[in-house]
């Protein structure tokens, strides 16, 4: 089993710590460890040698390289370096694409960057219990018991048993408000977490059959690869070609040969302020503080400070984080909105 991690996002609704040159993935949220060192640490949990091949970009190759080797032996990663990013489906089937070449019906475990877990017993478990249904040919997925009606998620609904896990009888990438609450309320559906399990043949099949297109181009960039030292880079012009679409709707749309495995791992994709608030341990009044902090009156807060001190007096439900060159004091209600802020400054230069 290869583990693909990908770590190619730019995570603007953690900003302003999560920054296009220093993403979520390589910030140390949850723990002393990254995000993506935990993810790492995760893999070598159900394999003490595992196989890790990381897809990112060539902006943050030295990073990832550096979190790598923070966790395991040069020896045994390497990166799969993209000229620009095109989401989710041609950095899958670049690895794909890759493992294929070695050992065509090798599993693929892949798992984004920056998600954090709480039960890694119950991660490993979900994997076992995925394995059977990946060597025989299935697209695995692996289902969280929705919390919300989050709308940045895909809901997958459940269908018949299958094997470890069951039928998915409908994949929905990110519904809007009303349909996700539907689905929350109807107890049919799942998240999806997005996490996959599956062979690399059976991906390059499934995206040759849903997006041949993807294929073609990501085929060529491949074949045109250049490799030094740790990094394989596809050749950029082929790949500038390549549409850009995530896995789940290229593929998970519509492929009739997806299974999901239910995962009861205190998931989260520590997808903003109030994610991170909600996954860390509180004081007596609701609050997270990390770092130079000091507070009165606060209730409902997560205060983060990385160098000068925060004093906040009086305020419930707020957001505020202060780094070098930015405060940023938010409802935490609202910092879903953090992406139209910071495209908002990009705009304005
Ligand atoms: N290499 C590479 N290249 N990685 C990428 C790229 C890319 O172009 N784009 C995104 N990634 C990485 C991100 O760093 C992240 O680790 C992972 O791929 C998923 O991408 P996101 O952009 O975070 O996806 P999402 O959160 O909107 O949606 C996905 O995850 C949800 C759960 O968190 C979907 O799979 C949803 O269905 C799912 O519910
Ligand atoms: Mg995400």
């Amino acid at each position: 089993m290869i583990a693909v991690i990908l770590a190619g996002g730019s995570g603007t609704r953690l900003w302003p710590m999560s920054r296009e040159a220093f993403p979520k993935q390589f910030l140390p949220l949850t723990s002393g460890q990254s995000l993506l060192e935990e993810t790492v640490a995760r893999s070598q949990r159900l394999d003490p040698k595992p196989s890790v091949l990381a897809v990112t970009s060539e902006a943050h190759r030295f990073l990832v390289a550096e979190h790598l080797n923070q966790q395991m032996p040069t020896t045994s990663w390497s990166v799969l370096l993209e000229p620009e990013s095109r989401n989710t489906a041609p950095a899958v089937a670049l690895a794909a694409l890759d493992a294929s070449a070695r050992s065509p019906s090798e599993l693929l475990l892949v798992l984004p960057s920056d998600h954090a877990m709480s039960d890694s017993q119950a991660f490993l478990k979900a994997v076992g219990e995925g394995d059977e249904l990946a060597r025989a040919g299935k697209m695995v997925t692996f289902g969280v018991t929705p919390r919300s009606a989050e709308t940045g998620y895909g809901y997958i609904r459940v269908g018949v048993q299958e094997g470890a896990g069951a039928r998915v009888d409908a994949f929905v990438e990110k519904p809007d408000a009303e349909t996700a609450a539907r689905y929350r309320d109807s107890g049919e559906y799942y998240w999806n977490s997005g996490m996959f399990l599956f062979r690399a043949d059976r991906y390059l099949e499934e995206l040759g059959k849903w997006r041949p297109d993807i294929l073609a181009a990501c085929r060529q960039a491949w074949e045109a690869r250049s490799a030094d030292l740790d990094f394989i880079r596809v050749e950029h012009q082929a790949f500038d070609t390549c549409p850009a679409d995530s896995i789940d709707y290229a593929i998970m749309e519509h492929t009739g040969e997806a299974v999901v495995v239910p995962l009861d791992a205190g998931w989260s994709d520590v997808g903003s302020w109030e994610a991170l608030w909600d996954l860390q341990e509180k004081d007596a009044n609701g609050n997270v503080c990390r770092g130079d902090v000091i507070t009165e009156s606060v209730t409902g807060s997560y205060i983060h400070s990385d160098g000068r001190l925060v004093a906040a007096l009086g305020v419930e439900d707020h957001v505020i984080v202060e780094t070098d060159d930015v405060v940023l004091v938010a409802d935490r209600a609202r910092v879903q909105s953090i992406k139209g802020l910071v495209a908002r400054l990009r705009a304005d230069g």
